[in-house]
């Protein structure tokens, strides 16, 4: 018997030491397993004297079982105090802020060069492309720019070899239209140009759109009232609007077009540099040499033609000063349009 309540001593003494879950396991395999100190007990019980025998098995039965209710219970505060210990680690404190992924939004260039293709669309006018790396012919000789035409002053272009170039504005596009189609023909041809320029108001790549359109009897008038209408739907119908002579290879008679100064109303400011007109686009009739060139019966058709720097009507649109400022990707800037 004095075995027996040694061995519930030597337990209390264990399990009071005791403190995880770990050390819980090796105290159960001591006591309580198959191999453990209380079974080798049960194993031996009949060399207690056959007397001693009942009051020995009943202790011992006893002893097993509170061995292993105490284990037990301390197995469900070890388990408890694990899960509060976990759950301690893992809380999510849902106050702090998420990771915050930032809207993009669409360039300013990008948002007007839309709104000049949507209102020409609504007026039937096709959209084209056309390449960016063109052919001399394509960007001069077919537009009545011949090799040695003082007009390729107008333009400094990038060489790429003697005949192939980086296209100096959308007109191109036309001649190419032109030469896969009959009229009637009324397309415009949005992209990006390039030219050796660069300040305040050059970029050495900008937007143009290239406008044209060829049916038969098309004259000036027809020029002045698509302008007009798209000018009204893009500055504000009371946007007074002027027509300039001026000169173009391609076009002739041919046009500059001039708008009321948006800054000042007309009355002269450093914008208009003091004549209250702001010009935004270059246009005219499509000069017959460029007919001749594609084919077209210059009895039968005529046409206008038109082009527009993008980067210029979205600084006029939104007050900007530098065109730099559109492409130096400074996110402070881009994120007010
Ligand atoms: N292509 C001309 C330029 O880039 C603009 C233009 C187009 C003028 C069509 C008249 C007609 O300057």
């Amino acid at each position: 018997m004095d075995d027996l309540f040694s061995l519930k001593k030597a337990f209390l003494e264990e399990i009071g030491s005791v403190d995880d879950l770990a050390g819980l396991q090796l105290v159960r395999t001591k006591y309580s397993g198959k191999k453990g100190l209380i079974r080798a007990r049960l194993r031996d019980l009949s060399s207690i004297p056959p007397d001693k025998r009942p009051l020995y098995g009943s202790t011992l039965n006893d002893i097993k079982n509170f061995i292993e209710e105490t284990i037990r219970n301390r197995e469900l505060i070890f388990k408890t105090r694990e899960k509060e210990q976990r759950l301690e680690t893992e809380k999510l404190d849902i106050t702090l802020p998420g990771n915050f992924t930032p809207f993009g939004r669409r360039h300013p260039v990008n948002q007007i060069l839309s709104e000049i293709k949507d209102i020409f669309v609504s007026m039937g006018f096709s959209i084209e492309d056309g390449p960016e790396v063109e052919n001399d012919y394509y960007n001069f000789e077919a537009l009545n720019i011949p090799k040695d035409h003082p007009a390729r002053d107008m333009q400094d272009t990038f060489y790429i070899s003697d005949d192939i170039v980086l296209r100096t504005h959308t007109s191109p596009v036309q001649v190419r239209v032109m030469e896969k189609r009959d009229p009637p023909l009324k397309i415009i041809s949005p992209g990006k140009v390039y030219r050796c320029d660069s300040d305040v108001s050059h970029t050495a790549m900008f937007h143009q759109v290239e406008g044209l359109m060829v049916d038969t009897g098309i004259s000036f008038s027809d020029l002045k009232g698509v302008l007009e209408l798209f000018i009204h739907s893009l500055f504000g119908a009371d946007t007074p609007v002027r027509f300039r002579p001026s000169y173009f290879p391609f076009t002739e008679p041919s046009a500059e077009i001039d708008i009321g100064c948006i800054f000042c109303s007309g009355s002269g400011c450093g914008v208009c540099k003091t004549t209250g007109w702001i010009e935004i686009l270059g246009a005219g009739l499509v000069n017959p040499k460029v007919f001749e060139m594609v084919g077209y019966n210059t009895s039968e058709y005529s046409g206008f033609a038109f082009g527009m720097g993008v980067e210029r009507i979205t600084m006029l649109r939104y007050s900007i000063d530098d065109i730099r400022l559109l492409y130096e990707n400074d996110a402070r800037f881009l994120n007010q349009f």
